[in-house]
Formats: structure tokens, sequence, C-alpha cells
């Protein structure tokens, strides 16, 4: 959203930079006079502390880096070692292990929140193309750093998930022969995990830069998902409003996460992942972390070929399918009205998403055998139906609720006089 500039330098520094590279007015301008809708709730805080936790990663994983040996041989030592003689050691990895839980935390209800309050929707496309580039990153980042400790979950993980690409006809033998480096997971797959590993956060750290440049341009959304009407009645400085209730979500999760650290460090994590990894033995059951376990249920649920196409390779269409589907949810959803404050029927719908969603990860960790996959196979029905068939036909069948006229108008509305104008009886 373009606005006045209100940045004035002061100094001869500040005016001669201003001239040369205006970095500090961009940043003056985005992050601290920009027009932010009033009514901002505090699902709109995690985009800020998604930012935190990207760069709590990339610290401690740099750190982590100096002391870490890429080999099979070492992997698994260099990292006992990491916890027991490196000063702090066993915090930075803490912090590393589970910080990558709390992201993904912080994604998906980010993720959540956006479909709830329609911000996907025109103008706002771009943001969430950029984010869905962003998540599959992260998932791509996360899945090879749980290689790296050389325990049997990150082998057996990394057997399991880079097998599936055989499944792709013609060139699938191929893919998988390129992704280790070889005929199995061994060093050649350690070493390009780890090479990636580092790499690709930086690539997330870019995309997130276009990622908030994105939604800067038409300005946020808002619970009411109305555009603003008037900069003056509908908006606020983004400082110090929103910086100090970011701040205080920040501080809000970031306690969350120390309980995780310092009380249970290893709650998220496989016990199997304390035992080096050994090709000849297999463990009893393979499981990925609970964030990939929605994703893995669906993989699992196509138990039947279709066609021409084996069991295996619809399940690892539906899996990518599943994620990829995001990217034309813009066009999927039908509505004029962004939020679900005012889509009654939407919002019951959208309930039972999450409630697929929880139920598949419950799925994804158990046995795919008996009635577990028959669940898998409603949950996944259900989670492809809700972008294909509801999201397109609610648009044209629901009746929204009255949308109020602006977002000053909707702040307001309840504004009646408090029973506090009343003098209270301690007064008198
Ligand atoms: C490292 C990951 C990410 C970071 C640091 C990040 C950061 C942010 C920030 C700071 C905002 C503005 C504040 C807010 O709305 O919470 C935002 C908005 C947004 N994000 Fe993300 N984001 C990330 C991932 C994602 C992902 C994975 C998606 C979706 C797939 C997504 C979709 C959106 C959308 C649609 C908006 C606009 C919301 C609005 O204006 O109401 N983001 N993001």
């Amino acid at each position: 959203m373009s606005h006045q500039s209100t940045y004035n330098p002061s100094t001869g520094i500040e005016k001669w930079l201003d001239r040369r590279l205006p970095f500090v007015r961009l940043a003056h301008d985005s992050f601290v006079d920009f027009p932010t809708p009033k009514n901002l709730n505090y699902w709109w805080t995690f985009g800020g502390i998604l930012a935190v936790f990207l760069v709590i990663q990339i610290i401690t994983g740099v750190i982590l880096a100096m002391h870490y040996t890429p080999h099979t041989s070492m992997a698994f030592a260099s990292v006992e070692h990491i916890m027991r003689d490196v000063n702090y050691g066993w915090l930075m990895r803490y912090v590393h292990a589970n910080g990558a839980s709390m992201f993904f935390i912080a994604v998906y209800i980010h993720m959540f929140r956006g479909i709830y309050y329609g911000s996907y929707k025109e103008p706002r496309e771009m943001p969430w193309i950029l984010g869905v580039i962003i998540y599959l990153l992260m998932m791509a980042t996360a899945f090879m750093g749980y290689v790296l400790p050389w325990g049997q979950m990150s082998y057996w993980g990394a057997t399991v998930i880079t097998s599936l690409f055989s499944a792709i006809p013609l060139i699938g033998d191929d893919i998988t022969i390129l992704l280790w480096g070889g005929f199995s997971v061994d060093n050649p797959t350690l070493n390009r995990f780890y090479s990636l590993h580092y790499l690709l956060p930086f690539a997330i750290f870019g995309v997130v830069g276009l990622h908030i440049w994105a939604f800067h341009v038409p300005g946020n959304n808002n619970p009411t998902g109305v555009e603003i009407k008037d900069v003056k009645k509908d908006t606020v400085p983004f400082h110090p409003y929103y910086t100090v209730k970011d701040g205080f979500a920040i501080v809000l999760f970031l306690i969350l996460f120390a309980v995780f650290v310092f009380f249970n460090p290893n709650a998220l994590g496989h016990a199997d992942n304390y035992i080096e990894a050994n090709p000849l033995v297999t463990p009893a059951s393979i499981v990925p972390e609970w964030y990939y376990l929605p994703f893995y249920a669906i993989l699992r649920a196509i138990t039947f070929d279709i066609g021409p196409i084996s069991a295996k390779l619809g399940g690892v269409i539906a899996m990518f399918g599943s994620i990829l589907i995001l990217f034309v949810l813009p066009w999927l959803d039908t509505s004029k009205v962004r939020s679900m404050r005012y889509r009654p029927v939407a919002r019951m719908w959208f309930f039972l998403f999450i409630l697929a969603c929880i139920i598949l990860g419950y799925l994804g960790g158990k046995p795919a055998e008996g009635s577990y996959v028959l669940y898998a196979q409603i949950a996944t029905a259900y989670y492809f139906g809700f972008f294909i068939i509801i999201l397109p036909l609610l648009g044209f069948m629901e009746t929204p609720k009255p949308l109020p006229r602006s977002i000053a108008e909707s702040v307001l509305k309840n504004n009646k006089p408090a029973p506090a104008d009343v003098q209270p009886a301690s007064a008198e």
C-alpha cells in the first residue's frame, strides 16, 4: 500500500545515505509508519513469530555446523560430541531441533489463519503463493536436517521417502539414484543433504523478503476481510501498536518453546534416533516427524491401483498433490466474501477441515492396517473435497452475513456506553 513517507533524515550521514541507498527509509515506511488495519487480532502475530524462528534456526544451525561432521562414520558421534563436550552444545542442538517443531506449529497456525480470513484472495494471491513456496522449502529443509544426526530414524526415514521417487514412471529410478548419489542412502546422500540443508534456509530468507514485500503492496488483510476505506479511521501506524503486540506474542511463544527445550527436549523426537544408523536393522516402525504425519497418512491411504496408476504412484501423487493444490486455492474459492466471520456455512466446513488434518496427523503415526486405512481414506477424501468441491460450490450457494461498511464501523459497533459509566457503589 503506497503511502506518503514520513521519514525525515536529520543528521548529515542519514541524508547522505538517503540520497544514495534509501534502505532506512524503506524500513521506516514498512515497519514504523506503515498504515496497518487497527483490528488485527493475535492470529496476525504469527508472521512475526515465524520471522523470529527463521533467525533462531539460522543462528543455531550455523553454530552446530562448526562442530558437526557430515560423514557416515562420524556424524552420529559428532552430534554426541556436540551434546557432551561443546560449551552449550546441548542448548544449541535442543533449540535447533525443537525450534523446527515450533516453526511448523507457527506456520500451520499462520496458514489456517490465511484460509479462515481469506487472506489469499485477490489482490493477495502473491503473498499466499510465495508462502506455499516457503512451506515447500521448509519441508525439504527439515527433512534433510533430520537425516544429519545419522540415527536409525534418520536413515530409514530418508530411505522410505527418497524411494518414493522411484514410483515416477520412466525417470523415477534415475531420480532416486541422483538423490542418493549411489545405489542406497549412504555417505554421498549425507553430504548432499548437509550441503542443501545449509543452503535452503537462506533461500527461505530471500523468499520471506519477497513475501513481506508482496503483502505490503495491497496492505494487510484483517479479520473483517473488508478493505481499508479511510486510512485515518481504519488504520494505525505499525509502530508502536503492532511492534508491541507482536513482541508480546513472540515472548509468550518463546516461553512455550522454553518449556520444551528445558523440560522435555526429546518429547517431539523419536527414541530410535539415539541409535546409530544401521542399514542391516530396520526399526519396528518408521515414523516421520509429527509435522509430516498428515501427508504420510495421505501417502499410505492410496492402497489401490487407479487404472494404469499403481497404488504406490497414486499415493505419491496424492501426497504431493495435497500440498500443490494450495497454489491454486485463490482460484478454487469462489466466494466474494473474504472472512469466514461472515460465512457461517464455510466456517463449519473449515472446522471439519482442521479436524480432518488432525485425524490424518494421528493416523500418520499409526500402522497402515485395518480400520486405520479406511479412516485415512475418508479423511483424505474430505481433504481434497474441501478444496475441489466445497470451496468452489459454497461461493455460489451460501448466503453470507452482512458485512460491516468499514473496519472502523466493525471496531466501533460494540462500543456501547459501558456499564462502568454508572457510578460504582464504592465511589459513593
Ligand atoms: C518463514 C515463513 C514465513 C514467514 C516469516 C512469514 C511472514 C509473514 C508476515 C510477517 C506476515 C504479516 C503478518 C501476518 O499476517 O502474520 C505474513 C502474512 C501472510 N502470510 Fe506469511 N510467512 C511465512 C510463511 C507463510 C506461509 C507458508 C503461507 C501460506 C502458505 C503464508 C501466507 C501469508 C499470507 C496470505 C499473508 C497475508 C496475510 C494478511 O495480510 O492478512 N505465509 N507472513
